[in-house]
């Protein structure tokens, strides 16, 4: 069994978790939410490199085999500095624009992400990767992350912004969305409500896990299971209760299955 730190600004990078807990199950997870301090997408690059890094030595420091950045914007900026400083697995998050790319039937897709992610030499060089006659309109996602971490997702204040954010990809005529943000996925509902069923959502999550999986093959653990379902330990810089419940209400894993565990993160850690 490994120990697996999933790290994000805030309670994002439970679409991860969640799909973690679908695909590997048996593993013990620490996740780390720095909700006191997100959004991270509007703050500067130095910032969000230096406190991602901060924090997944200390998820290291606590014994974790692997770690996932569940975060495209950390990803974006501090993924190579916490690869060169930590010597254990570190799976980050990008938008999924390749697959986009590659299941648009129009060829125009929309990115929802961060502004940070947006302006990040890491996405534009994935992007100058790709065929040119595939047509991306990009859209910061301003003002939506505070919503989410406030657990109003589906209320109609996010619908409204949405509204205004998907606008000029409707009016683009995408076929594909991309959510490159790992708090998006829970405005799936919002999002179908505005643009129909029709369109396709990109959602890396899948790619992701499996990718962790990958890692996880390659490093040395027990071969001595102890349970079919681990633990979970949920640690938040704000407030240890509302990441629980905000967990119970998001996550489609059945957490009564898993020992579950709620605490701050204290300046220490
Ligand atoms: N969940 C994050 C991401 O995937 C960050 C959102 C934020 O804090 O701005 O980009």
């Amino acid at each position: 069994m490994a120990l697996i730190g999933v790290f994000d600004s805030g309670v994002g990078g439970l679409s991860i978790l969640d799909e973690a807990l679908h695909q590997l199950p048996q593993h013990d997870y620490i996740y780390l939410a720095d909700s006191a301090n997100a959004p991270y997408g509007e703050k500067s690059s130095e910032w969000i490199a230096s406190r991602s890094l901060s924090l997944c030595k200390l998820l290291a420091s606590r014994g974790c085999n692997a770690i996932v950045v569940a975060c495209n914007t950390a990803t974006a900026e501090a993924i190579k500095q916490i690869r060169a400083q930590l010597s254990i697995p570190i799976i980050g998050v990008e938008p999924g624009i390749k697959p986009a790319a590659m299941q648009s039937q129009n060829h125009i897709v929309g990115v929802l992400a961060t502004e940070a992610t947006l302006k990040s030499d890491k996405f534009n060089a994935l992007l100058a990767t790709l065929p040119s006659d595939c047509r991306f309109i990009k859209q910061a996602g301003a003002d939506l992350v505070p919503l989410i971490e406030a657990g109003k997702a589906d209320g109609q204040d996010t619908l409204e912004l949405l509204a205004t954010h998907l606008e000029p990809i409707q009016d683009a005529g995408a076929d594909t969305l991309v959510l490159g943000c790992t708090h998006y996925p829970f405005l799936r509902k919002a999002i179908c409500k505005l643009l129909g069923e029709s369109i396709t959502l990109i959602d890396t999550s899948d790619a992701v896990v499996r990718q962790l999986k990958r890692q996880l093959e390659t490093i040395k653990q027990s071969s001595n299971p102890k349970s079919t379902f681990g633990s979970i330990l949920l640690m938040s810089s704000k407030d240890e209760k509302s990441l629980l419940s905000m967990a119970q209400d998001l996550m489609s894993a059945d957490l009564t299955m898993y020992s579950v565990q709620a605490r701050i993160l204290g300046e220490a850690g």
